[in-house]
């Protein structure tokens, strides 16, 4: 049941403020996350972390391995999980391997779970099914909590695989004595306020996201650049507008775009950049810079408090106030809502795209 909205993407867009709640319901103590049983394996002493996942799934793992780099000071890699088995990957009982899957019945990821745990890794699954193979077949299972999702183009799956990694982060650096109790709680403060920051993003790009759709419909390419956590946003945004608009869309890391796609910016070119981290957002500006001086549209996706001089995007999406930590989710929004709108400009099938299936079961 689409509950009046036209489609389930939009719906299930909707959702994430209660999807965000109920994940973080009864976690909090003032200083402090309670990961449950989960817990005692994310204790064990790890060499490295190692995530696998496809598609959506895998572009959450990026975002999961800079937050636990950065929170936990762990050494952690990424695989897509029809890459791992074809090549060295180290994994063996220092490992932590995490595992995600919205359907838990990806054939490559559960192939990828089953060689870890051949290995003898502790393997901790974010799935959004109970009794999915993903979910039965790991040693503990962090459950997404964010209801059937329906429509082919993952949306509040993502946003809850994200949000579950950021706990999990936390966890790992509040474990690890990297983070200390005061920053841990301020953090904690601001989760709590999440949701609600996640509402206000929806309320106030639908309108931006039609423009813009509008603007960028008849182009047969576009482009998503950022760096660091920004990039894996691109990527995310990229496969989501193709996915249901059928648009050609490409994700660079900010800094590649003069190693070659840069050629490909001309007049109008629409361009997406992301800057919710501070730390490499004035890099980036560069970058927006050289795509402008060659006229491409720029539709720019940033903090509240990352403070340009001289910027004349065609588009800037001001993302609500909240530490630019949790920024990272809420760009997510925008980019969801852009694709939406494009595809229904175009007509498409938004709920499902051609050639595309919910759960794909074959390797
Ligand atoms: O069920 P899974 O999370 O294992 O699915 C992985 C991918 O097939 C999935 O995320 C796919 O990329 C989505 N259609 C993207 O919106």
């Amino acid at each position: 049941d689409k509950q009046g909205y036209d489609h389930f993407m939009l719906k299930e867009i909707n959702e994430q403020p209660d999807v965000a709640r109920r994940i973080m319901a009864d976690r909090f103590t003032e200083s402090d996350i309670d990961l449950g049983d989960i817990e005692e394996i994310l204790a064990g002493d790890y060499k490295k972390v190692m995530i696998t996942a496809c598609g959506t799934a895998y572009h959450s793992g990026l975002i999961g391995r800079f937050l636990i780099e950065e929170f936990a000071d762990i050494p952690v890699e990424v695989e897509v999980a029809s890459e791992l088995r074809y090549k060295k990957n180290f994994i063996d009982k220092n490992t932590l391997m995490i595992v995600v899957s919205q359907s838990g019945e990806t054939a490559d990821t559960l192939a990828a779970l089953r060689l870890a745990k051949e290995k003898g890794a502790r393997v901790v699954a974010l799935t959004n099914s109970i009794g999915s193979s993903v979910d039965r077949e790991s040693d503990a299972s962090f459950q997404l909590m964010a209801g059937p999702e329906i429509s082919v183009a993952s949306t509040k799956a993502y946003v809850a695989m994200v949000l579950v990694f950021y706990l999990l982060s936390l966890k790992l650096g509040k474990l690890n004595d990297n983070i200390s109790e005061a920053r841990l709680k301020e953090l904690i403060d601001d989760l709590k306020r999440l949701p609600y920051r996640i509402q206000e993003t929806i309320s106030e790009f639908a309108e931006i996201s039609k423009e813009i759709a509008e603007a960028i419909k008849e182009y047969r390419s576009v482009f998503f650049i950022g760096r660091n956590i920004d990039y894996a946003l691109a990527l995310e945004g990229a496969l989501k507008l193709k996915e249901i608009s059928y648009i050609h869309a490409e994700a660079h890391p900010a800094g590649e775009l003069k190693h070659g796609s840069l050629a490909l910016i001309e007049d109008g070119v629409p361009v997406f950049a992301i800057t919710t981290r501070e730390k490499v957002a004035k890099k980036t500006l560069s970058n927006i810079e050289e795509v402008m001086a060659r006229g491409g549209q720029v539709n720019l996706i940033t903090a509240k408090n990352i403070e340009y001089d001289k910027i004349e995007v065609d588009n800037k999406l001001v993302l609500p106030e909240i530490d630019n930590i949790w920024s990272s989710v809420l760009a997510a929004i925008p980019l969801q809502l852009i694709s939406y709108y494009t595809a229904l400009e175009l007509g498409r099938n938004i709920d499902k795209p051609r050639n595309l299936a919910k759960s794909v079961t074959v390797e």
